[in-house]
């Protein structure tokens, strides 16, 4: 029998709850399609960073690069300063193990919960492929005369031709392998950002050549997130680098009906991947049971999907489908008609 080693790490807040529904689902997807799972639990985050002042060693993330995959809650705790444990774990684990692409399939599964006026689920299905490991995100930069009135912040967004190009060839790829309308948007920022978009632009055009079926396309930043709301439909997948693809993943996820269903991965197509829920965790719901957990069990999906679980991936996704149009009246916690447990039993009950 095939056995995916996976590590947990439940995290912070409404993560241990949604985490709990998501395995319930992995626990029935086994029995039903056949293959095993040693699932290892990590209690890395906020709770274990308050106690230890332990945040996250070099040796715990050569830990995690033992497994197959890994499947994360959330990090975030209102009890430490902003940007402790989401720098020290989450992007730490995301650089550390390579994990060079953000993957955020943006796909609306009832129409009845999209914020916009008459669009359909034929109209919002697309793929964003985020950057994960350079921009602005490297941390590089400096203060001078920090705290005087001459005050200078300098925050760098650090782009190499390497990391570029690895992310725009694994878009190209993912378009070709997605197989929908074979278009792929470079979305960016060329008429202000000379530098790091010039090296975007240029990388994008030049793998272009090599994949003639792909129609290719560019959108500003700015404008992309204008047709997000106007025009959904003219995307397919899209790629950009680290910063936007943070900023225009959270529109994506309003207009596919919010952040309780929306998934990503972090992924290493050479290595070990990692995938979560993107919202966060959410601490006025925490312990409450109102949590919606279908974010987690797309995660789940995905993670599914990357260990070659292709069939137990799908039935996951047309069960999350099936609820969502027939079962669920808003994808909101606290308004789903059902608790977070039931909803994990409802997709177990659908699978
Ligand atoms: C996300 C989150 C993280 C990010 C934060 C928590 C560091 O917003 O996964 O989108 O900015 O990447
Ligand atoms: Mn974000």
């Amino acid at each position: 029998m095939r056995i995916h080693k996976i590590a947990v790490i439940p995290g912070d807040g409404t993560g241990p709850e949604v985490i709990r529904e998501g395995l319930k689902v992995m626990e029935a997807a086994s029995k039903k399609f056949g293959f095993g799972y040693e699932k290892t639990v990590f209690d890395y985050g906020g709770e274990r960073y308050l106690k230890t002042g332990r945040i996250l060693t070099e040796k715990e993330i050569k830990g995690l690069a033992k497994f197959d995959a890994i499947y994360l809650g959330a990090i975030g705790h209102p009890d430490v300063k902003p940007g402790i444990l989401e720098q020290g774990i989450l992007l730490k684990t995301r650089f550390g193990l390579d994990q060079y692409i953000n993957l955020r399939p943006v796909k609306l599964y009832n129409a009845a919960f999209c914020p916009l006026k008459d669009k359909t689920e034929e109209d919002i299905d697309f793929v964003v492929v985020r950057e994960n490991s350079e921009g602005l995100y490297k941390g590089l930069g400096e203060f001078k005369n920090k705290g005087t009135k001459r005050e200078v912040a300098i925050q760098i967004s650090h782009n190499t031709r390497k990391g570029v190009e690895r992310c725009i060839r694994y878009a190209f790829e993912y378009t070709k392998r997605r197989n929908k309308r074979k278009k792929l948007t470079l979305c960016g920022k060329t008429n202000v950002l000379t530098y790091a978009w010039d090296l975007w632009q240029r990388t994008f055009d030049e793998v272009a050549r090599q994949y003639p079926d792909i129609t290719t396309d560019y959108a500003h930043v700015d404008a992309t997130t204008m047709w997000f709301v106007k025009n959904p439909e003219w995307f397919d997948t899209i790629v950009t680098d680290n910063m936007f693809g943070d900023i225009i993943t959270d529109l994506g996820a309003m207009i596919q009906g919010g952040m309780g269903i929306a998934a990503g991965g972090n992924i290493n197509p050479e290595g070990v991947s990692m995938f979560e829920p993107i919202g966060g965790s959410a601490p006025k719901y925490t312990g409450k049971n109102v949590i919606n957990p279908l974010a987690a069990i797309c995660a789940l999906g995905m993670l599914l999907e990357n260990v070659g679980e292709i069939g137990a991936a799908n039935a996951v996704e047309t069960s999350v489908i099936k609820i969502v149009k027939t079962r669920l009246k808003s994808l909101s916690a606290g308004k789903m008609g059902y608790s977070t447990q039931e909803v994990g039993d409802l997709v177990v009950e659908n699978l």
